[in-house]
């Protein structure tokens, strides 16, 4: 893949994320075709299908092997389940001219499998997290890339709108961070939906909003983050004792509280960690010095 001319991109799979991208590129008038062979369109393609890759300036072809002959950056943009068989079937149409982009939300261990497929065949692999909705910002998502390759994607795509961060050599550390935030933003969500279902049974819903809000507005989310992950180490085993009380508080109202006891949980495998001991009860001024400790211990129970 030269940096010099725009790279001819090639899609496989044309759904929503694929589209998007064209619809993006078309702009900056690059080449583009796509392959797609899901449940709903395969080929020999339908009239509607032909008609919305063309209303976007791609050209739907037959096999993988007319993909890869046409494209010299291509995107799997198929399904998680389908992502892995198709870069295999994808892998022996590769060479070393090819940049393959591998926007499937998978897990890191298929992404890590499917570069060694990829980067056999002499071809670049880049491991690619959408971190954001590509409904909402197209092919300016932002974009978490890793992977040896994945330098080189950010200098070709950066030119045409695309939002590269490089975040890791390996291919797999973008989607585990990918899953690492949706560890977090899923579990505030859930965090949220339980304080705010028992707070409505107490009829106190609009002001409990206000005050979990209010606080988290006066501040930043970064400032909050490394004030948890400090005070955490050191203040785990009172705020144990204080979970009891709160999980009792939502069973009087009404609520199972079925994430306020991971909570409880967690804080109390904490304490148990002897990171309060090691770091002489003292809150760090830096997250690292807590998770250094962590680093060397047991973690899997
Ligand atoms: N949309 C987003 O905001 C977003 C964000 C982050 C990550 N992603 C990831 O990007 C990938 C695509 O997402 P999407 O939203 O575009 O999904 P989608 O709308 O369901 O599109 C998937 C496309 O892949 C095609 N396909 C399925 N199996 C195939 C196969 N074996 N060979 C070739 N094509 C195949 C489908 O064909 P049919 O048309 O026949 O169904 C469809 O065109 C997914 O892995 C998703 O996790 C999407």
């Amino acid at each position: 893949v030269s940096g010099e001319t725009a790279p001819r991109i090639g899609f496989v799979g044309f759904g929503e994320a694929a589209q998007a991208f064209a619809r993006g590129f078309r702009e900056a008038g690059i080449a583009m075709a796509t392959y797609c062979s899901g449940a709903n369109n395969q080929p020999p393609y339908t009239q509607s299908f032909r008609d919305r890759a063309q209303s976007l300036g791609v050209s739907p072809v037959e096999t993988l092997a007319e993909l890869c002959s046409r494209s010299d950056l291509i995107f799997s943009a198929v399904t998680v389940s389908s992502a892995l068989p198709v870069a295999a079937s994808l892998a022996p149409e590769l060479n070393g001219r090819h940049l393959l982009v591998d926007i499937n939300a998978s897990a890191p261990a298929v992404k890590r499998k499917t570069a060694e497929m990829v980067l056999a065949r002499g071809s670049g692999y880049v491991d690619a997290a959408v971190m954001g909705a590509v409904s909402i910002y197209g092919h300016r998502v932002l974009i978490y890339a890793s992977g040896p390759d994945a330098g080189r994607l950010h200098a070709l795509a950066t030119p045409h709108g695309m939002q590269i961060q490089v975040v890791g050599e390996q291919p797999g550390m973008a989607a585990a961070i990918k899953m690492l935030r949706s560890v977090v933003t899923k579990g505030m969500a859930e965090l949220l939906a339980e304080a705010m279902m028992a707070a409505e049974k107490a009829g106190i819903a609009d002001a409990a909003f206000r005050g979990i809000c209010d606080p988290m507005d006066a501040t930043t989310f970064s400032k909050f983050a490394v004030m948890c992950l400090t005070t955490d180490a050191i203040h785990a085993g009172r705020r144990a004792a204080e979970m009891e009380e709160v999980m009792e508080t939502l069973r009087e109202m009404g609520v199972a509280p079925l994430m306020a006891e991971a909570t409880y949980r967690r804080l109390n495998w904490t304490a148990a960690s002897g990171i309060r001991e090691h770091l002489k009860g003292q809150v760090p001024s830096d997250w690292r010095a807590v998770l250094a400790y962590y680093r060397n211990l047991d973690t899997s129970e």
